[in-house]
């Protein structure tokens, strides 16, 4: 089921289905804040005033278009402005495939440029997304050439990769920030471990390694286990609470980040908005195929 719903997040046909459908947006906005800057403010705030922090995402991946890449780069710089004026808890979330990197790697580094100098400005932090493993080595290349210039970058790592400890060492030799994730596409066994096991076997293991290794880093996961992992390691280390920050999705066990921030956690919630957001809905059905019972029940209401 997880395979099908990874192969039908890339189907341009299945997308016009879905997208077209009016019950679809209702599902969607479990996981998205809505469609515009609005949307994503004023989730935000909501999130803030229950004491979590926020980073936003722009959705849109693979884009081919130079005109959609023009503006998906006008969308973070407004973004950002808005999240200042607004006085907001946020930073921002990117994925290069979405600032041209599928289309000229060059035009994509001068986005990211522009982008990290303008948040800069404002002392705020951007988080490079991980795509799948067909961007790895090209995000891991960016993000390090970046890191060169820039203070306030930062990358995603995922627990299912072979590599992920060797890009673990590397980017903590340039004293970069990393979310660690499990990882959330579809991967050969060539390039990730088939065995859930090993997948979270190999995050306790990183995140052990990154909250106690004095840089602030992100543990993004909703499974009790890997939080319980990072929360003994942390003990173990004598960590104070703030050493690092728990990072969950939009909308996703609600629950467990209550708890977190009520047991004295940072807690940061990953917010997506904007109109592309069948991808990002299909992966999160992926994680949880009983999320599709909440579909079909909206189908029914709708
Ligand atoms: P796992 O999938 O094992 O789930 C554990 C439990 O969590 C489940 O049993 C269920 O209770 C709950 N759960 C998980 N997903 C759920 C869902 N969608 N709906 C409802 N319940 C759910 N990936 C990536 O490849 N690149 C990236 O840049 C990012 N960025 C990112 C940011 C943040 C803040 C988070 C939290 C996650 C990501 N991810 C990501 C996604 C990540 O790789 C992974 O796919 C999901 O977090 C699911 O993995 P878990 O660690 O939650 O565990």
């Amino acid at each position: 089921m997880k395979d099908l719903l990874l192969f039908l997040s890339k189907q341009g046909w299945m997308k016009s289905a879905i997208t077209g459908f009016p019950p679809s947006r209702h599902v969607a906005s479990r996981f998205v804040a809505g469609e515009t800057i609005d949307d994503v403010v004023r989730a935000t705030r909501e999130l803030n005033a229950k004491g979590m922090s926020v980073t936003a995402d722009h959705l849109g991946e693979h884009v081919k278009d130079l005109a959609e890449v023009k503006a998906a780069h006008a969308q973070y710089l407004e973004l950002i402005d808005r999240i200042v004026r607004e006085k907001l808890d946020a930073n921002v979330s990117v994925k290069l495939s979405e600032m041209g990197l599928d289309i000229d790697p060059a035009l994509c580094d001068e986005n990211m440029r522009s982008l990290l100098a303008h948040a800069a400005k404002h002392a705020m932090f951007v988080r490079i997304d991980m795509e799948s493993s067909a961007y790895t080595q090209r995000t891991m290349d960016t993000f390090l050439e970046l890191r060169k210039t820039h203070e306030n970058v930062g990358i995603v790592l995922q627990s299912y990769l072979h590599r992920t400890a060797d890009d673990v060492k590397r980017t903590l030799e340039v004293q970069g920030r990393i979310r660690l994730c499990k990882g959330a596409y579809a991967e050969p066994p060539t390039v990730a471990f088939p065995d859930k096991a090993e997948v979270d076997r190999n995050f306790v293991e990183l995140a052990g390694k990154l909250i106690t290794s004095g840089i602030f880093h992100g543990i993004a996961t909703h499974d009790e286990a890997m939080m319980e992992g990072t929360i003994q390691q942390a003990r173990k280390a004598g960590l104070k609470q703030d050493a690092f920050e728990f990072q969950m999705l939009y909308g996703v066990r609600r629950d467990l980040q209550e708890k977190l921030v009520r047991d004295g956690w940072k807690l940061r919630i990953y917010v997506p908005y904007g109109e592309n957001w069948y991808p990002y809905l299909m992966r999160r059905m992926a994680e949880r195929p009983a999320n599709l019972l909440f579909v079909v029940r909206s189908l029914f209401k709708g």
